[in-house]
């Protein structure tokens, strides 16, 4: 599978243009793109990153991370994905990283996401939806969307956001209208932030495979 995140990340370099500010997302895929960049760390003006682990890979190649309030509005955001559906709609989240992943994508003129063929699919939901919910809040946000949805949050327990907070994982969830499931539950109390990418959902999406798919 690795060979197909690395092909896909490397066609993300297509929209990368010199002396651009770059938006970087989180993960394996991503880790690729950002190994492609530091080809030629200085061909960009630098970028705004959606964690601390994509900060730390962009510093050891010496590329700058600027703070989005000073960049933005940025050209180009890239990010992987958990799942991707027809309309280009994601789910994402999975290395906790939504938050700022979504502040990004909001931020960006352009959203290329970089998947490998496991994540199409035709439905969102088969993979947990991941939310972020200040910790203090995470029963009441559970039950809530147990009431909403149906489905069967989970607390990915020990692992905390970058922001400082927590994780609930819903299981169980068949996502058949994104937009009206992201706006229900952003609309919880305690919700931070949930990883529907619906209501900006990505521009491009980039499959790899011995000839990457751009859709
Ligand atoms: C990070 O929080 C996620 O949104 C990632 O974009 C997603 O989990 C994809 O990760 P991989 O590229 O590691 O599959």
């Amino acid at each position: 599978m690795s060979e197909a995140k690395r092909r896909a990340a490397e066609k993300a370099m297509d929209h990368v243009e010199d002396g651009m500010v770059v938006g970087v997302g989180t993960g394996s895929t991503v880790a690729y793109f950002i190994d492609a960049l530091g080809r030629d760390p200085h061909r960009i003006r630098g970028a705004v990153s959606s964690s601390e682990q994509s900060t730390q890979r962009l510093r050891a190649h010496g590329i700058e991370v600027l703070d989005l309030n000073t960049a933005g509005p940025l050209p180009l955001y890239v990010d992987g994905a958990d799942e991707c559906d027809p309309l280009k709609r994601l789910i994402k989240g999975g290395g906790a990283a939504l938050t700022r992943e979504k502040i990004i994508a909001q931020a960006s003129l352009r959203f290329v996401c970089i998947i490998d063929p496991a994540k199409q699919v035709d439905v969102l939901g088969r993979f947990p939806l991941p939310v972020e919910v200040v910790p203090m809040a995470r029963s009441l946000v559970a039950r809530e969307i147990v009431a909403l949805t149906g489905g069967q949050p989970v607390w990915r327990e020990g692992v905390v956001t970058d922001n400082g907070n927590w994780i609930l994982d819903v299981h169980g969830l068949r996502i058949t209208d994104p937009p009206a499931v992201e706006a229900a539950l952003n609309q919880v109390v305690g919700v931070v932030s949930v990883g529907l990418f619906a209501r900006r959902p990505a521009d491009v999406v980039i499959v790899g495979g011995d000839v990457p798919k751009v859709l």
